[in-house]
């Protein structure tokens, strides 16, 4: 059978990956796919043809348009990423009659509704399996593994950058702008990094998930972010001395009230495997009412690894391409009439336990307003440590770990504390998931 054409759009660090990776392991994915996969147009504004052995003998343009409007393609592979032209470019190549595949979370939370509507009108396929976790082939095993599964919740680590910034900041004691420059330099972080920092692209990745897992829309901009600059030294300590790691954690609930979705810097008990994960890897932990808990582990970001979700996505789409597509996957898991409606829940509503930190002077009384204040909310304190006072600094360091309790009610509870003349400045606080089995 003839080969299977393919018009790559951007050769960065993506494109130049599959690149590479389509090439080495041409006869192993051909024997997988039952024909030949090859790229044979590129757009890219710019590459470096010594990363990429054997481009010479592909036509490159500089104009995207140019590969999604040519006739000969079968599948326009996206990676370029952003919003504004992939949209553009992606649309254009599904009303051309082409398959997509795409690296592209951003463009996948956004105007996925969109698109998805216009590859089912065109009966094409639009995959994405590398717009999650890189390597780790998660789309596929909540979409088609778990399919028997009411997933129940899911938590992730879906920002290799961030968790990168995390690790070295706590093993090395690193600085943070540091770490993230080296993040940079190793083509894992976004274009604007404080997608990574600021919790963004985690929230794009975390609004996919849980749209495929509970059978939603994809409602990005409900999404709750809350980046990981304000995470100090003192609260990574204060955390391991409660038995506690930090993690920059997406975490998507089914409750019967609605859905939890919500980006954070979260505690997790230092047993729990994805306390675990460090560096560039992400990982997922997934609940489903049958299967019960499951985790999911691999290289979050990087070339090759990304490569790997693409490549997978393009014998997928090239084993498929003389399927019936009323007979293939749904894009988001469910048929895209049976899509429900349940409510994503605002922040006040959802509930978790809490990490306190704050300042309070050492005088009889301060402890005793403080757990008032959350004893007259229903809040229940699972433990609490006092620094000592120095002979220079009157104040001490409290820092509480609470037990579930409405978001709600917290911040009342917060706020009261903040007015108490005994505590000084904000009082920090840090989410907190047991993320056990249950
Ligand atoms: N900037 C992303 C990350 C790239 O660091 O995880 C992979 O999506």
């Amino acid at each position: 059978m003839k080969p299977v054409n393919v018009g790559l759009l951007g050769l960065g660090t993506v494109g130049g990956g599959t690149f590479n990776v389509l090439k080495r392991n041409a006869g192993e994915i051909a024997r997988r796919a039952g024909r030949g996969i090859q790229i044979t147009h590129a757009a890219a504004r710019e590459y470096d043809p010594a990363r990429l052995p054997g481009i010479e003998g592909i036509k490159i343009t500089q104009d995207g348009f140019e590969v999604v409007d040519n006739p000969d393609i079968d599948i326009v592979v996206e990676l370029i990423g952003g919003y504004s032209p992939a949209r553009e470019l992606v649309l254009k190549a599904i009303a051309n009659g082409k398959h997509v595949v795409t690296a592209n979370k951003a463009l996948i939370a956004m105007h996925g509704e969109e698109i998805f509507k216009a590859a089912q009108a065109k009966g094409v396929m639009v995959a994405f399996e590398a717009a999650v976790g890189g390597g780790i082939p998660i789309i596929k095993a909540i979409r088609e593994g778990l399919a028997a599964n009411q997933i129940q919740w899911l938590a992730g680590i879906i920002n290799g950058t961030g968790n990168f910034i995390l690790t070295e900041m706590r093993d090395k004691g690193r600085d943070f702008n540091d770490v993230l420059k080296e993040a940079q330099a190793l083509g894992y972080a976004e274009a604007d990094p404080t997608f990574d920092v600021e919790g963004i692209d985690a929230a794009h990745k975390l609004t996919i998930l849980a749209s495929i897992a509970f059978g939603i829309p994809l409602q990005f901009k409900k999404t709750f972010t809350e980046g990981i600059t304000q995470i100090t030294r003192a609260d990574v300590e204060y955390a391991e001395e409660l038995g506690y790691r930090i993690k920059h954690l997406g975490f998507a609930r089914r409750t019967v009230k609605g859905v939890e979705l919500r980006v954070h810097p979260t505690l997790i008990p230092e047993r729990r495997l994805i306390a675990n994960v460090d560096g560039v890897m992400n990982a997922v932990l997934v609940k489903g009412d049958a299967v019960g808990p499951t985790l999911y582990y691999g290289a979050g970001a990087g070339s090759e690894p990304t490569a790997s979700a693409v490549i997978a996505d393009l014998v997928d789409v090239t084993r498929t391409l003389t399927a019936d597509p009323g007979n293939r996957v749904p894009h988001l898991a469910f048929q895209p009439n049976a899509l429900s409606d349940i409510p994503i829940l605002p922040m006040e509503d959802i509930e978790t336990a809490y990490y306190l930190r704050l300042l309070a002077l050492d005088k009889p009384g301060v402890l005793a307003d403080i757990t008032r204040i959350l004893g007259d909310r229903g809040i229940s304190i699972e433990a609490i440590i006092q620094k000592e006072a120095t002979p220079e600094e009157t104040r001490v360091p409290i820092i509480l770990l609470t037990h579930v309790v409405r978001e709600g009610q917290m911040n009342q509870a917060i706020e009261r504390i903040e007015m108490l003349d005994s505590v000084e400045g904000r009082v920090k606080r840090i989410r907190l998931e047991h993320l056990t089995g249950k």
